[in-house]
């Protein structure tokens, strides 16, 4: 049996990639480059500072841009969702995610946070679900970001649990890739379209139901 869950935050405790995507999204036209959801696929769990690059590359503008416009940059973006995330409530939970901690508190698997983002701990607040969380790895601290395994590997690690003992739940394609890499057992929240065929894949929160992520782990 696993003895953790790493969760990502975004995208699939709430809908708060839907805002990450908004606030890149009016960045990218008040810098005249165009963005779409399909693009914004390859920004999901990505890092602050990444996601920016990726869209500066993608606009070919990332030459003309100094170190201290690039950091002005990524605050403007940051502020305009934090913002937005004010408004954040236990309401925005995600269907069956306060049942799915629950149920791991009460089978005492251990809960960690594996999200790129440095505004996880306020949201975890704002939905009233800090008091499940077991651990929480800090972004800052890991050297890279999803792709990378690091921030998987450090969410174990703070809970005590290698990642092979784990599941980790994500719906970006950056973070299936960071979960298979640390070894952890992978869920998808999303489409097999854009998380891959050789993973499961749920279509909805309300699916990840504890008996059923036993079922997937012991197959
Ligand atoms: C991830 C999001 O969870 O966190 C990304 O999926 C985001 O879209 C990243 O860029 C970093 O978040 P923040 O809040 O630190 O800018
Ligand atoms: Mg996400």
């Amino acid at each position: 049996m696993f003895k953790g869950v790493l969760f990502d935050l975004d995208g699939v405790i709430t809908d708060t990639a839907e805002y990450h995507y908004l606030a890149w999204k009016k960045l990218a036209d008040d810098l005249g480059i165009s963005i779409d959801r399909q693009f914004n696929e390859k920004l999901k769990g990505v890092s602050r500072e990444d996601s920016l690059r990726l869209i500066l590359a993608h606009g070919q503008r990332e030459k003309d841009i100094s170190e201290a416009e690039f950091q002005r940059l990524a605050k403007i973006k940051n502020d305009n969702y934090v913002e937005m995330i004010q408004a954040v409530s236990p309401k925005d939970v995600y269907p069956g995610i306060v049942d799915l901690l629950k149920a791991l508190k009460d089978a005492n698997i251990k809960i960690s946070l594996a999200s790129a983002s440095k505004n996880g701990p306020f949201l975890l607040k704002q939905m009233a679900l800090t008091p499940y969380f077991d651990g929480i790895a800090d972004p800052s601290a890991v050297k890279a970001g999803k792709p990378a395994p690091d921030i998987f590997q450090l969410a174990a690690k703070v809970v005590g649990l290698a990642p092979e003992e784990c599941i980790g739940i994500e719906d970006a394609q950056a973070g299936i890739t960071a979960i298979k890499a640390s070894g952890a057992f992978p869920i998808g929240v999303g489409s097999a379209e854009q998380l891959g065929t050789d993973i499961p894949v749920v279509a909805s929160t309300a699916e990840l139901r504890l008996p059923f992520l036993k079922r997937l782990w012991d197959n």
